[in-house]
């Protein structure tokens, strides 16, 4: 995820870029970017000269176009140009680069900060993006999936690449299809990228003007008698102007100071109307939910989406970005997998669903032991170190420990650039975007997904499945991210339901086979930001102590997906039913005779039970929120915790 910002007007524009950008510093902060258009009407900035207050927001810093105009360009109608400035890094870097802006003069720019996806952290991957000599500038937020397999056209047709980024792909169709008409242009690209997208885009002959296009990813215009502005999300213009359109999928927009034109991909004019957002600046952060964990959690059929699908390809898992021919696949023997955390909790998912589908035998540690306990493992062993942040301490030394004991080991991580990502011999990105809560929802979720596709390709250079099991297989896992929105169309009667325990002393979770690692999970995302005391079980072992545990009243949640086990886990509910808990079950749609014996059903979509655990995971994040909320907790900030714990 990245963030956008754009304005022309009759102010000096990167100011109020920046301003902009800082407020979406939540959608990624590893570098940033700003391109103002130079010459022609956009540098003398009439009404721009001097100080600026732009309406509703603190005035904008004095400045005088026309001194320290940058080299080659002065004032007046010159020969237009755009001026890029870029620096990686938060974005205080670029404001003391820029002077706060004061040393670029335009009244019309774009601005981006980023997340990386496709190239690290670095200035010449940070966005804006420029086809050569600079005649168009383009940012960009979203994945093209088909962006190497355009790269490679490009690059036969004598167009050169400087970063390692998908973005600069669509910088250098635009133009090469730009011959004076920009709507036009940015339409062939249109038909011609695949993926996710939102555009915010400069053509040096066109000062004072901005174009912007936007597919799945979201995009905003703003307006006000001062100028007109593009945005990711509202807290960008939320002090200039409320007066926003959320601009329609596959359109484009033509802004300049005074005026707005919506084209489809047709390049037919369309009629768009615009509303007033009422948000508050803090809520607007948020966009609109009342937590970044509730907003993360919203997130995760685009995240999921945005991990499975460029990975899959005509029914086909792709791995060649790991760096392992099929026969490297082949020879792994056994897997060891290393994370803390809810990211161990995956790796406990991983080895039910990699042992089922891959026949590939999997050992989970801890992290925090598999440091000091001097392993013992397989000569073809995979090591596969799971992590968000890709800071955890105890992650990063047992990836040291690992490849100092020779093994080759696999990164799963979400942050570009981090620590695991450039020390593992092999790095699979989650893309669920930044992760702002403490309590991990979106990741977790693409990390499952990443171990999905894992197991498959494993499963398949392995001979283990075969080509209509792959396609079955990545087909269910490209239905996953609709069955995450239906469960979240429910959230009512987890509210409803989680209300009814936000005073619960203890509450137990309960699961066999991949149930119980969602088990762990769903006990976990309770205990971090409720603080009341939880534990999972394997279900089989309440009878070897547990059980004693049981009281009235004690909230026990079985999880149960699983069909060869369903009868097995609804036998451990009928015993801690019997000794006064109260149980609430959460299961697969068609499993009714759950609510023989549960005291309350949450039903998930039906999928591969190897996938289950994507939709469990679902209720039992959004359980954990509403009982901290009833309990009044700051649940984004949980006491004691910190995001990624880059300390033993
Ligand atoms: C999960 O909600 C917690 N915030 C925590 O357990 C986290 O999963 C763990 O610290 C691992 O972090 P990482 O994925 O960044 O390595």
């Amino acid at each position: 995820m990245c963030g956008i910002v754009g304005f022309t007007g009759r102010h000096q524009a990167a100011p109020i870029l920046l301003d902009g950008l800082e407020k979406l510093e939540y959608r990624g902060y590893d570098s940033a970017g700003i391109a103002v258009a130079q010459g022609g009407a956009a540098a003398s900035g009439a009404e721009g000269a001097g100080a600026a207050s732009v309406r509703g927001a603190q005035s904008v810093s004095r400045q005088t176009v026309g001194a320290g105009q940058p080299k080659g360009v002065s004032e007046g109608g010159t020969e237009p140009s755009i001026e890029i400035v870029k620096a990686k890094g938060r974005l205080k870097v670029l404001r003391e680069m820029t002077d706060d802006g004061r040393s670029v003069p335009g009244t019309c720019g774009i601005g981006h900060t980023r997340w990386a996806t496709h190239g690290e952290p670095s200035v010449v991957n940070s966005h804006p993006h420029y086809a050569k000599n600079k005649r168009v500038a383009v940012v960009h937020n979203g994945i093209i999936e088909n962006y190497q397999e355009i790269r490679d056209r490009l690059t036969k047709e004598g167009f050169s690449f400087i970063s390692a980024t998908d973005t600069e792909t669509v910088a250098h169709l635009l133009d090469k299809y730009y011959a004076g008409n920009p709507i036009e242009a940015i339409s062939r690209v249109m038909f011609r990228v695949r993926g996710s997208y939102a555009l915010g885009i400069l053509f040096a002959d066109r000062p004072g003007e901005i174009y912007a296009v936007r597919k799945d990813s979201p995009l905003i215009v703003g307006r006000s008698d001062q100028g007109n502005f593009i945005a990711s999300d509202v807290p960008a213009i939320l002090r200039y102007t409320r007066d926003v359109c959320f601009i329609p999928n596959l359109e484009i927009v033509k802004l300049t100071d005074r005026e707005i034109h919506f084209y489809n991909v047709d390049q037919e004019e369309v009629e768009e109307t615009f509303s007033q957002v009422n948000w508050d600046t803090e809520a607007a952060e948020k966009g609109g939910f009342a937590h970044f964990m509730l907003k993360e959690i919203y997130e995760q059929p685009k995240a999921v989406r945005d991990t499975v699908s460029p990975r899959i390809s005509e029914g086909h898992v792709n791995l060649e970005e790991l760096g392992m021919s099929q026969e490297d696949l082949a020879k792994v023997s056994r897997i060891q997998m290393v994370a803390c955390g809810s990211a161990y909790h995956v790796c406990m998912t991983a080895k039910y669903m990699v042992e089922q589908t891959a026949r590939v035998p999997v050992d989970v540690d801890l992290a925090s032991e598999f440091r000091y306990r001097n392993p013992v493992m397989e000569k073809d062993t995979l090591v596969v170190v799971v992590s968000q942040s890709g800071e955890t301490a105890d992650s990063l030394a047992a990836l040291r420990e690992a490849k100092k004991l020779g093994y080759r080991v696999l990164g799963i991580v979400n942050v570009v650039g981090s620590s695991i990502a450039r020390e593992a011999d092999s790095v699979f990105y989650t893309w669920a975007g930044p992760e702002i809560s403490v309590a991990t929802t979106k990741a977790y979720s693409t990390q499952l997904a990443a171990v999905y596709l894992l197991a498959i390709g494993l499963g398949r250079a392995k001979g283990m499945i075969d080509g209509a099991a792959e396609e079955e297989m990545t087909a269910e896992l490209l239905r996953l991210p609709e069955k995450i929105e239906r469960i979240l169309e429910e959230k009512e009667r987890i509210q409803w339901f989680a209300n009814k325990f936000s005073h619960s002393k203890d509450i137990f979770f309960i699961g066999r086979g991949l149930d119980y690692a969602s088990s762990l999970e769903g006990s976990l995302k309770l205990k971090e930001i409720s603080y009341i005391h939880s534990e999972a079980y394997a279900a089989g072992e309440l009878k070897h102590g547990t059980i004693s545990l049981i009281e009235d009243g004690i909230l026990v949640v079985g999880v149960a997906t699983q069909k060869s086990l369903f009868e097995k886990l609804i036998s451990n509910m009928v015993e801690v039913k019997s000794r006064g808990a109260y149980v609430l079950g959460v299961t697969s749609y068609g499993n009714y005779s759950m609510e023989d014996v549960a005291n309350y059903t949450i039903y998930v979509p039906k999928t591969m039970e190897c996938f289950a655990a994507s939709l469990t995971v679902v209720p039992l994040q959004l359980l954990a929120y509403y009982v901290a909320l009833g309990k009044g907790l700051d649940v984004d900030k949980p006491r004691n915790l910190a995001k990624s714990v880059t300390v033993e």
